[in-house]
């Protein structure tokens, strides 16, 4: 190693001149107050205070120098560095803080905007009804079961009496699946689960049947195509008409309120016998309207009554059909009808409501269970 150059002048070496210190120290001052954001700054230091930048060389060449120039350099040096590295902390602090204030911006929680964007759905108040209607049986014992939606003609007309020519037939309108050769129907009633029950339960049966039913109807105010009933079957030893009268009664009166009447007219069903229309006394007015000088009713449209569906005994033709013995078993039926108990109990007036599907219509019945 050679010893120092004695004749070394430490102000010939360029990278030393106090000038050239300050231009270094005056380039990366205005650098630390160019850089905008954090990253920017790190290109900086690295540019102006790292291992290759001006001042670390510099600061390399003090060896160079003879001994007694080392000292005078060795401060200007460390001056000029000092400040870039005050200047690097200081914008430092200033840029961390400001992404500090941005982030406190940008991420902040406005908690009174609207939270439901995506706002809840509410169960179809045709389901609930129906729940609730069979819940009334329930509640006295019977068990809800279903049935297809497709259902062979055997089940939906056969087994129930109606026989192959019958006006009934075409007087229920029937969807047919395919052609009328596939013996594939939509059900046009609930009343085909009552012989799947029969078929299926052993005896006493006591079901109650809820579902959808289908018919070649227009969608009007009062008519769907697709609606919905509560079928109900009991068969069992000694059951009378007397029976199917009670409960219906205690249906209405679950249904609607206590004290409420029912009464039946006669009627005709392939599949009962008697059969009748059964109506309730009207829950609102409870008859009055129907009285003379009684204020008019929105609800029975001053009739008195309210049409809830038909009912009967079961005929026992459908019930040797379901292989049980009539002259042991006897049985009643009745099938109710969901989209009208919906509309009287709360007064909607228009079947389009009901089958839309619009939230708006469903939501104010609320989230009933
Ligand atoms: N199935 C009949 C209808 O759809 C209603 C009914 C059911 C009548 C049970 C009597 C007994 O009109």
């Amino acid at each position: 190693m050679s010893a120092p150059n004695k004749s070394y002048d430490p102000v010939e070496v360029t990278a030393l001149s106090p000038q050239e210190l300050e231009r270094a120290r005056d380039e990366a001052l205005a650098a630390i107050a160019a850089a905008g954001t954090l990253d920017d700054l790190k290109q900086v230091r690295l540019a102006h205070a790292g291992d290759r930048s001006p001042l670390a060389l510099a600061n390399r060449e003090i060896g160079a120098l003879p001994p007694a120039g080392r000292a005078e350099a060795g401060k200007r040096i460390g001056a000029a560095r000092g400040a870039v590295g005050q200047a690097l902390k200081a914008r430092q602090a200033e840029l961390e803080d400001e992404r500090d204030q941005r982030v406190l911006v940008e991420e902040t929680v406005d908690v009174t905007l609207p939270w439901d964007r995506a706002p809840r759905g509410a169960r179809h108040p045709l389901t609930t009804t129906q729940e609730r209607m069979a819940d009334v049986f329930v509640s006295m014992g019977f068990e809800v079961a279903e049935g297809p939606e497709v259902e062979a003609e055997w089940f939906n007309f056969d087994a129930l009496n109606f026989t192959p020519d019958h006006p009934a037939r075409t007087m229920q309108d029937t969807f047919f699946v395919g052609s009328e050769e596939t013996g594939l129907v939509m059900r046009t009633h609930t009343s085909p689960v009552q012989v799947r029950s029969l078929l299926s339960r052993p005896l006493p049966v006591y079901v109650v049947m809820p579902g959808k039913t289908f018919r070649t109807d227009e969608l009007d105010a009062t008519h769907s195509p697709v609606f919905h009933q509560l079928e109900g079957l009991a068969v069992d030893e000694g059951l009378t008409m007397a029976d199917l009268r009670g409960g219906i009664g205690v249906f209405v009166e679950g249904m609607f309120g206590e004290g409420l009447k029912t009464r039946f007219r006669p009627s005709y069903f392939p599949f009962t016998e008697p059969s009748a229309e059964v109506d309730m006394q009207c829950f609102v007015c409870r008859g009055a309207s129907a009285e003379p000088g009684g204020d008019p009713c929105r609800t029975c449209s001053s009739e008195g009554w309210i049409e809830l569906g038909g009912c009967g005994m079961v005929n026992p033709r459908v019930l040797v059909a379901c292989g049980v013995d009539p002259e042991r078993y006897s049985g009643w039926a009745f099938g109710l009808g969901v989209e009208r108990t919906l509309m009287f109990r709360h007064g909607v007036e228009d079947m389009h409501d009901m089958v839309e599907g619009d939230v708006r219509f469903t939501l104010p019945f609320g989230m009933e269970i």
